[in-house]
């Protein structure tokens, strides 16, 4: 395996055995396989392409600014860059997430900038989570592959062979579904999320408890317990530009997608929300006060702040007059330039240190444990916003904090 990548920097890090993002068990198995001489790192497009069965083109379609769309030039650049490149027969694989019809015009592209090369194109959708990267990839619940040519189909087969032996399916479909499969699937998943969220805000003002509606409605076969968590809002690389981007292909195709649109723009306003309700519960105002944020990726186990709600609710908090105290395990490098200012702290117990109000907005496993005597002790106020119903609400308030969490009575 040979992977290649324009940014020198990088290489360089893999190629000294560092890893340039953090994503847990990713350096354990870069050593492991870079030490057998399976992983090689370089810039070098053609000495990388050359002699491969199939070349992956795994670059970033992030959302073009302005209008919504996916932005495709990264993976046209590559295409096109790699056609010259292509001496026999080669799979050039998509695993970089594109709208359907973008398969068939990266085929157009490279049979028109080499029209000798002998290739075919498949679509093989990503679904794995950061921070579960290495789980997800490992046992998959399914790999979809779409591709039209039964030579193609073999090599693909091949390369997933060693997850026969769980049996993972290996779905074959034509190009365009491989290609909705993987808007489909993170829309219904976003979509799940904002569901429950919604929920979550009704049961709020009902009495009921969400975590037994969503356990209640999830022992359901067709709905399922998982991705019902309500939160902040879904953030992250995928989520927020994976449904902007499916509602511009349904716009584009005229056949709306009033459903995705609907969960865009739920999700859009939830920091906000969110913001609202931590002042709310510290007496409805936080001027002057010192509010302690625990986490601010966009999900535990990750350093990605893409989307992230921290991104909305830090500044809104100190817009209203907050001193900010943020505490995150892997999120400063990223986070500070992007939060303003604010005071970083290494551990929780010291965020709490003289805070009025205490936000526990990301869960990570280091904050769900925590003492909430010493806590308490650790704090000026009492005031606990528990964005991720980490606690049980009778132990928060029995510490002596007066505590909100989602969709709890
Ligand atoms: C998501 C999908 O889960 C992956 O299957 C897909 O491959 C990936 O996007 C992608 O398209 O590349 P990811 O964004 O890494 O993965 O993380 P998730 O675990 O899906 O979480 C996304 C957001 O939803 C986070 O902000 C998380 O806090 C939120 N979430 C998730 C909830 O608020 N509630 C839940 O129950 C689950």
């Amino acid at each position: 395996m040979i992977c290649i990548d324009k940014d020198a920097t990088k290489i360089d890090k893999l190629l000294s055995g560092e890893v340039p993002i953090f994503e847990p068990g990713l350096d354990v198995l870069l050593a492991k396989n870079t030490a057998a001489g399976r992983l090689r790192f370089t810039t070098d497009l053609a000495d990388g392409v050359q002699g491969a069965d199939a070349v992956f083109i795994a670059v970033g379609t992030p959302t073009r600014r302005g209008d919504g769309h996916a932005d495709l030039s990264y993976v046209f650049a590559a295409a096109e860059e790699l056609a010259g490149l292509l001496a026999q027969y080669t799979v050039v694989v998509t695993k970089s997430t594109v709208p359907v019809g973008t398969n068939r015009r990266i085929a157009e592209t490279i049979a028109a900038a080499a029209p000798q090369a002998a290739f075919d194109v498949a679509s093989n959708p990503e679904f794995l989570r950061e921070g579960a990267a290495i789980e997800d990839f490992m046992r998959p619940d399914r790999v979809i592959v779409g591709c039209e040519s039964e030579r193609a189909q073999a090599v693909l087969r091949e390369i997933y062979r060693p997850l026969n032996i769980r049996e993972t399916p290996v779905v074959f479909t034509d190009l365009e579904s491989a290609e909705m499969i993987k808007y489909a699937a993170n829309a219904f998943l976003a979509t799940k999320i904002t569901f429950i969220n919604e929920i979550a805000d009704l049961c709020e003002k009902t009495g009921a408890n969400v975590q037994s509606v969503a356990k209640g409605i999830g022992l359901d076969g067709r709905i399922g317990g998982k991705f019902l968590h309500p939160g902040p809002g879904y953030g992250g690389s995928c989520f927020p530009k994976d449904t902007l981007a499916l509602v511009q292909t349904a716009e584009q195709h005229a056949s709306p997608m009033k459903i995705v649109q609907t969960v865009v723009d739920v999700n859009n306003a939830r920091p906000g929300q969110m913001t609202h309700k931590i002042i709310e519960t510290a007496g409805g105002s936080v001027a002057g006060k010192r509010v302690a944020i625990l986490g601010v990726t966009f999900k535990p186990n990750t350093d990605d702040m893409r989307e992230s709600p921290s991104l909305v609710i830090v500044p809104e908090l100190r817009d209203a007059g907050a001193e900010i105290v943020l505490c995150d395990p892997q999120g400063r490098r990223e986070g500070e330039p992007q939060l303003g200012p604010a005071e970083w702290v290494d551990e929780p117990y010291a965020a709490a240190r003289g805070a009025d109000v205490l936000v526990l907005l990301t869960e990570w496993n280091e904050f769900r444990g925590l003492n909430l005597q010493r806590l308490f002790q650790q704090m000026s106020g009492a005031v606990f916003v528990d964005l991720r119903n980490v606690y049980v609400p009778e132990d928060v308030r029995e510490a002596g904090f007066t505590y909100a969490s989602i969709g709890r009575p």
